[in-house]
């Protein structure tokens, strides 16, 4: 009797097994571009929680820090008709993808998640196409960062500078002790992330928005994004000569091992730091940029779906969205990330230093009006704009090309782009 109900009970557990399966479980393959040490930690989160719940996950990582070679590998998978189900994408390129017709809808997901509650109003209203929730924010990356190793400076007899005169002070001091004071990677995008770092400090947030959010010729070409341009070629000679084509990553690991004084980086940077078990404030110390300390150039991750036929992909994407914004996702994944959550309300807790002072300075900087969207990482502008501020960026940081013509440049390519 009693093996009888045991091999009822069996079979009715099996069955509800491949029920459960077949109505829940399904596959999600993600495009993104997270491949360092602490990206891939990071991500990893989502998947282990994904599979939790009994669905696949498909990577689909494209190295490349920054995206743009992500992007362009998800252009042509959906223009050969076979998008992922999800990917990475950022900002007013949502809008692009949302009329593409090719979003799924995330409303339902949304509204029971209380999103509309959960997410400042700037945030969720990038992430809308015509009033639809189409894409899931992750996280806020504060793009101006300095990244420095004190052992180095302290070695070197220099301060970790606060506005950019110091910067030229103390980068002579660490040369001269023979000390690579600059960690650079040598790719279009990071030089385009120094460089908005720059405009914030040399012209102040009106004058940011004006030039790389409004893209406004008569600020793109002046005298103010003239003297930006110069600060940026100040710093080539305190660079190494392995600068060009480096990866961010492999940059952060030359001041992680004391071999550069300090690395001008979002925060994804300080994932690295974390990988690599460092502390902040002892083994490492995070400055805001030179002359940017009252500002927070934002840089928002986050996931767009492609609309889908399979039910279980469906529910898997659905899955996807709704532990993006939960709690424990938020939490773990930002803390490893370098990130703060993008979810309101969260516990303060778990978050080091740096953190809550990027913390701090969302909250400060929105309220002052410093709080600006980052153009090199696709926040500000649509991409054939901001590829036209990027390349003029990186044909000048690496010609003779005067920055009176550089700026020249940008008013007219951006024209062209418009
Ligand atoms: C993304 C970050 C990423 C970084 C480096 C940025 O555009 O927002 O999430 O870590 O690029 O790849």
């Amino acid at each position: 009797m009693g093996l009888k109900l045991c091999k009822r009970a069996l079979t009715v557990m099996v069955g509800l097994c491949i029920l459960s399966t077949y109505a829940f479980g399904g596959e999600v393959e993600v495009l993104h571009w997270w491949t360092s040490g602490g990206e891939a930690k990071s991500v990893a989160v989502l998947k282990d929680l994904l599979e939790k719940e009994g669905h696949t996950w498909k990577d689909f990582a494209v190295a490349g820090g920054g995206g743009d070679a992500a992007m362009t590998v998800l252009k042509s998978r959906a223009v050969a008709g076979n998008p992922p189900t999800a990917a990475q994408v950022k900002g007013p390129q949502i809008q692009l993808w949302g009329d593409e017709g090719v979003l799924a809808k995330l409303d339902d997901v949304a509204r029971a998640e209380k999103w509309d509650e959960l997410l400042p109003k700037v945030v969720a209203d990038v992430m809308k196409y015509e009033g639809s929730y189409v894409a899931v924010p992750v996280n806020v990356h504060r793009i101006n960062w300095m990244w420095a190793n004190p052992e180095v400076f302290r070695k070197a007899g220099a301060q970790p500078p606060t506005t950019w005169e110091q910067f030229e002070t103390a980068a002579k001091k660490i040369k001269d002790a023979g000390f690579i004071p600059v960690a650079w990677g040598g790719q279009p995008w990071q030089e385009a992330t120094v460089f908005e770092m720059i405009v914030a400090a040399v012209g102040g947030p009106d004058f940011y928005q004006s030039a790389l959010v409004d893209a406004d010729a008569g600020a793109l070409n002046s005298p103010t994004m003239v003297k930006a341009l110069e600060v940026l070629k100040m710093i080539k000679p305190y660079t190494d000569k392995g600068a060009p084509g480096r990866d961010w990553n492999l940059a952060t690991a030359m001041v992680i091992q004391g071999k550069a004084a300090m690395q001008f980086m979002g925060d994804w940077a300080k994932g690295e730091f974390t990988a690599a078990g460092k502390m902040p404030g002892a083994e490492y110390v995070a400055m805001p940029a030179p002359g940017t300390s009252g500002q927070f150039l934002f840089n928002v991750d986050s996931f767009i779906m492609f609309k889908q036929k399979d039910p279980g992909a469906q529910e898997a994407q659905k899955a996807m969205a709704r532990l993006i914004l939960q709690p424990e996702f938020q939490k773990v994944f930002n803390v490893n990330k370098g990130s703060i959550p993008v979810r309101l309300g969260m516990p303060r807790a778990p978050f080091d230093d740096p953190a809550l002072r990027s913390m701090n300075a969302f909250v400060a900087s929105a309220a002052s009006g410093g709080l600006v969207p980052s153009m090199a990482h696709e926040m500000a502008v649509f991409p054939a704009t901001r590829g036209a501020i990027v390349d003029v960026v990186t044909n000048y940081y690496n010609s003779d090309m005067s920055a009176k013509d550089a700026a020249a440049n940008l008013a007219s390519e951006v024209e062209a782009a418009k």
